[in-house]
């Protein structure tokens, strides 16, 4: 075996830092969100895509979980500005891409479209509530899209734990030069809890290593922040894991909570940084009770092997059984839930919040040292 051929075949390069966008007049504003998305286009994190979605491959992506050229692809990645903003623009002409009055990137205009954005929540996210996060933000963002193919020119500048960022061409190469043929992807948006580190390790026992891979794009207010819980895995990972067979580096994006849509979207980007397995537990990328427990799971069921390029490894909800004095799940566990540990991550950050240590069965001691004191200095209790 070696490692994931790209999504569509290549990984896509739109990174061009010596492209001259001097003379390119008009602009448009980025929010946070496409902020993410034109640096993920432009190192391939999102290859086949080479840009901000065109109508055709939105309203094919929205209706049937795959670009107009039928790669499996299940979230739109579009460029929302307001109908002022779009007024100003026409099709065939390029744009400098703006945020705080720098330029990170151009777009040469293909399609100015209004989306259906009741019909893009019911489909994406599988309901048109606000209460839900990632409809809330969608809603709140620009009435019409822009589509067309960028170029990224500068890339983000940042503070804190610049070095755990990879493009995917050098996260190939990480594994490549680590002798892997088998590479684990997991995703995720808290602090690894004993359940996390259960189903990587079962996973870690049958391939050659595992890409721990958190996403640290924006997330709703009221999830750990990515610094603290960057401090969090480093403590764990030197711990409790085998240096050998782990790499930390960041996913950049931002959270969507679209569950089984998102589960796709997370598994298809891990492929293009080379993973050819992908975890999905319980729940995934999921938010409140929008979505069923392996809903996330189910949904990869309408495509082909092929098609997905990956290996999924789907886990039953896991929790440490006093019983059995084990991490467990009901595939391995006969006892009731009595004697199961499971708390909401809800519940644990209002542990957290007021300094109360959540039990050693539920996480590392030395990650909840690390989240007490993290959430002292960033959150008001
Ligand atoms: S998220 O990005 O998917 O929202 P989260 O940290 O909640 O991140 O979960 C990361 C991964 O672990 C997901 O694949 C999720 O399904 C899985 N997972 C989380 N908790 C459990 C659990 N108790 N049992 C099994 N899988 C779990």
């Amino acid at each position: 075996m070696t490692l994931s051929q790209p999504h569509g075949g290549s990984l896509v390069n739109r990174w061009n830092p010596s492209y001259n966008t001097t003379k390119i007049a008009k602009e448009i504003e980025l929010d946070g969100i496409a902020l993410s998305d034109l640096e993920l286009i432009g190192t391939g994190a999102y290859s086949p895509i080479e840009g901000f979605l065109i109508k055709e491959d939105y309203e094919s992506v929205v209706n049937n979980l795959r670009l107009a050229n039928g790669s499996v692809w299940s979230i739109p990645i579009t460029l929302p500005v307001t109908k002022e903003v779009a007024g100003s623009l026409s099709i065939g002409e390029e744009a400098r891409l703006v945020k705080n009055g720098v330029t990170y990137g151009t777009i040469t205009i293909s399609d100015i479209y209004e989306p259906d954005k009741t019909k893009e929540a019911q489909k994406v996210y599988q309901t048109d509530d606000e209460a839900h996060p990632g409809v809330l933000k969608m809603f709140q963002r620009g009435n019409i899209y822009i589509g067309g193919q960028i170029t990224l020119v500068k890339r983000i500048e940042r503070e804190q734990f610049d070095t755990f960022y990879l493009d995917p061409a050098d996260t190939r190469k990480v594994f490549e030069e680590k002798g892997w043929k088998t590479v684990v992807g997991f995703q995720t948006r808290n602090p690894v809890h004993r359940a996390h580190e259960y189903i990587q390790k079962t996973a870690l026992e049958t391939v050659d290593g595992l890409f721990l891979n958190p996403l640290v794009g924006e997330t709703k207010s009221d999830d750990i922040p990515a610094d603290v819980r960057m401090e969090s895995y480093q403590v764990l990972l030197k711990n409790y894991y085998p240096a050998d067979r782990v790499f930390l580096a960041v996913f950049p994006a931002a959270m969507r909570y679209a569950g089984p849509r998102e589960a796709i979207f997370h598994a298809m980007v891990r492929k293009n940084y080379g993973c050819t397995h992908f975890i999905v537990g319980r729940d995934h990328a999921g938010v409140g009770s929008y979505y069923g427990t392996y809903d996330a799971q189910l949904i990869f069921g309408q495509f082909t092997a092929d098609e997905l390029g990956i290996s999924l490894l789907f886990f039953e909800h896991s929790f440490y059984c006093s019983k059995c004095e084990n991490m467990a799940s009901t595939k391995t566990c006969p006892h009731g839930k009595e004697d199961h540990v499971i708390l909401s991550g809800t519940k644990v950050r209002e542990l957290l919040r007021n300094g109360e240590i959540p039990p050693s069965t539920f996480s590392r001691q030395e990650v909840v040292e690390v989240l007490i004191k993290g959430m002292k200095n960033t959150v008001e209790v």
